[in-house]
């Protein structure tokens, strides 16, 4: 079970510090608590990496929220895979819906992220998901295969990808479990990676979704923001973990 919070532009330091004590004594008091680093992912904004990955890679794993497609060069703002690499990162989040529609990152150039990062030994996380009109139009399972031609299908690498149904994110409104599931099963029978889910997933619909055989796991964004939801969705997923020993 993999249980990734995307905490997106949110968060100063202080409050970044704040959410980590309360949540690090959360994890820590708990006795029953099964998840390890590899099940819990954070992806705080950039500023706050070394911070996290210096004050909380022992208890979860830090992940960027994005990454440039080259190596290095004139490129203002940006970061690159050896910065990440420099501070112990090991994951990084490509091609999220947002940066698709806001930055304009198409295809080849999230091919490039990909590559760049398993070159690095950086695991990509890569989102993939349909507009709420390819849903009406029945097209979403096209659109989705469609989307993850750029996941390399050669060797055996390690990538992560999340299904998030763009009409869902931030919504509060979710597909149905059995249309979860229909896209899951799709996605599994093209490619032997882990599937998350992601998009208005929280404390209340977190145990009929992530026990899904076809649910690897969860991408969170609003419902990561606080340490308790949070907190609540990993007593879920550990719940769902211990079950299964
Ligand atoms: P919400 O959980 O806020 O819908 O966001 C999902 C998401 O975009 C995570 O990457």
């Amino acid at each position: 079970m993999i249980i990734v919070a995307n905490w997106k532009m949110n968060k100063d330091l202080t409050e970044t510090r704040l959410f980590w004590e309360d949540f690090e004594n959360k994890i820590t008091l708990d006795s029953d608590f099964l998840l390890q680093k590899e099940n819990i992912l954070i992806a705080p904004s950039f500023p706050f990496l070394h911070h996290f990955q210096t004050k909380c890679s022992e208890k979860i794993s830090v992940v960027a929220q994005n990454c440039h497609h080259d190596n290095s060069g004139a490129y203002t703002g940006e970061v690159s895979v050896k910065m990440l690499n420099s501070i112990g990162v090991k994951y990084v989040i490509i091609g999220h819906s947002e940066r698709r529609m806001h930055f304009n990152e198409k295809d080849d150039i999230l091919k490039k992220k990909i590559n760049l990062c398993l070159e690095n030994n950086l695991c990509p996380i890569v989102c993939f998901g349909e507009t709420h009109e390819d849903r009406a139009l029945n097209n979403h399972l096209s659109v989705i295969e469609h989307q993850l031609n750029i996941i390399p299908v050669e060797g055996n690498k390690k990538i992560i990808l999340a299904y998030e149904p763009i009409w869902a994110i931030g919504s509060g409104k979710t597909p149905s479990i059995k249309e979860i599931e229909e896209v899951h099963s799709y996605v599994k029978g093209l490619y032997n990676l882990p599937v998350l889910y992601g998009g208005s997933l929280n404390e209340k619909n977190a145990n009929d979704i992530l026990c899904l055989p076809e649910v690897d796991g969860g991408l969170i964004g609003g419902a990561s923001l606080l340490s308790d939801t949070f907190f609540s969705i990993l007593k879920v997923a550990n719940n769902i973990m211990r079950s299964k020993i």
